[in-house]
């Protein structure tokens, strides 16, 4: 291995890639890794020593407090490479600024700017040879923080690690998705921690989403913990409804994570002049929109799958089904945001940002 500094980050490369042994044509979302993965520790009151080192495994504690209290945030976003050959993120500073939100709520040190774009760059620029070009290929980029403190009192750890990994990905496309209106589990409480992207609000909710499958169905639609009676959220996507021609998704709140694809759509669909409206929708609208044919569509949104369509819903054991529609708002936002992605079209946001 050879070692070279950068401004800095440092940098420890791999004398030989793994690119070779990988079927690009067959990958399985989140499995494989690039070459390289960057990390920094909190030790002592501060960030120290970013490096960019080979993926490899760590070394921890058995008593690190992530293992005890779940204390541990996380980040999904894309690399896609143009037909030039040119690499680009979609609004990494909106996720930036999301882990060091979602951090804050769970009582860990916020991460530098400075730190994580040198990071992420050059990990990029030394790992693109793994981002394929073509519709779906990407690198989905995973950063997250640990709380790695030795012991198992009930605090905030003094210790931490921000780690970066790199997976080459196709599309997220899941086939037909059927999902269930929450009845009785919830995913996130008022107060608690549903805005930010803990790792535990994906832990809680694969026990519900496995009964979910038992029935035939593949996600969950989360509704409001008080009162069941409010749709919040699709699996682990924001969730958008067609009702006519208007476009209807939950307002934010703290027990729903603020998601860069969603405002993302808000603004495609506002330009378009598509009516939106962010405002709380219940199950009997939902349910009587279907009834009398007004609802068009349901999608979720996130960063993995972009915009993944709904073809039917459950709700006290009755099943909707949705219409089929040609130009669907589905398959035309994720056309939008994908040509935009992949530095096929104007960027009227800028919301791209090249790696060099
Ligand atoms: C997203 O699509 O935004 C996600 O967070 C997906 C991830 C949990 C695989």
């Amino acid at each position: 291995m050879s070692s070279i500094t950068q401004k800095l980050v440092s940098v420890e490369k791999v004398t030989e890639s793994k690119i070779d042994q990988v079927d690009f044509d067959n990958l399985v979302f989140g499995k494989q890794f690039t070459d390289h993965m960057f990390e920094c520790d909190f030790i002592d009151g501060s960030w120290q020593n970013p490096t960019i080192k080979p993926f490899g495994q760590i070394m921890m504690s058995p008593a690190a407090k992530v293992f005890h209290y779940g204390q541990a945030v996380f980040e999904g976003m894309k690399a896609y490479k143009d037909d030039n050959d040119k690499v680009w993120l979609f609004r990494p500073h909106e996720n930036f600024k999301r882990i060091n939100k979602s951090s804050k709520r769970l009582a860990i040190p916020e991460f530098p700017e400075d730190f994580f774009f040198e990071g992420l760059e050059t990990m990029l620029n030394m790992d693109k040879d793994w981002v394929k070009k073509g519709e779906g290929n990407s690198v989905y980029i995973r950063p997250f923080v640990i709380a790695t403190e030795c012991g198992v009192a009930a605090a905030p750890s003094s210790e931490y690690k921000f780690m970066i990994l790199l997976s080459p990905v196709q599309a997220y496309y899941k086939g037909e998705v059927k999902v269930v209106i929450a009845q009785s589990f919830s995913r996130a409480a008022d107060g608690g921690v549903g805005a930010a992207k803990a790792a535990g609000n994906y832990a809680a909710q694969f026990y519900p989403t496995n009964l979910a499958k038992e029935q035939g169905f593949q996600q969950v639609i989360w509704t409001d913990a008080n009162e069941h009676k409010y749709l919040e959220e699709a699996g682990t996507m924001n969730v958008f409804f067609r009702i006519n021609d208007t476009l209807i998704t939950a307002p934010n709140n703290d027990r729903i994570l603020d998601g860069i694809t969603r405002k993302s759509v808000i603004s495609l669909a506002e330009l378009e002049g598509i009516y939106v409206e962010v405002r709380r929708i219940t199950v009997t609208e939902l349910i009587e929109a279907s009834k009398d044919g007004s609802l068009k569509e349901i999608f979720g949104s996130g960063t993995a799958a972009v915009i993944s369509p709904v073809s039917a819903f459950s709700y006290d054991h009755k099943t909707y089904d949705l219409p089929k529609i040609d130009d669907s708002y589905a398959s035309r936002f994720k056309s939008k945001l994908m040509d935009i992605q992949y530095n096929r079209a104007e960027d009227p946001f800028h919301w791209r940002h090249e790696i060099k």
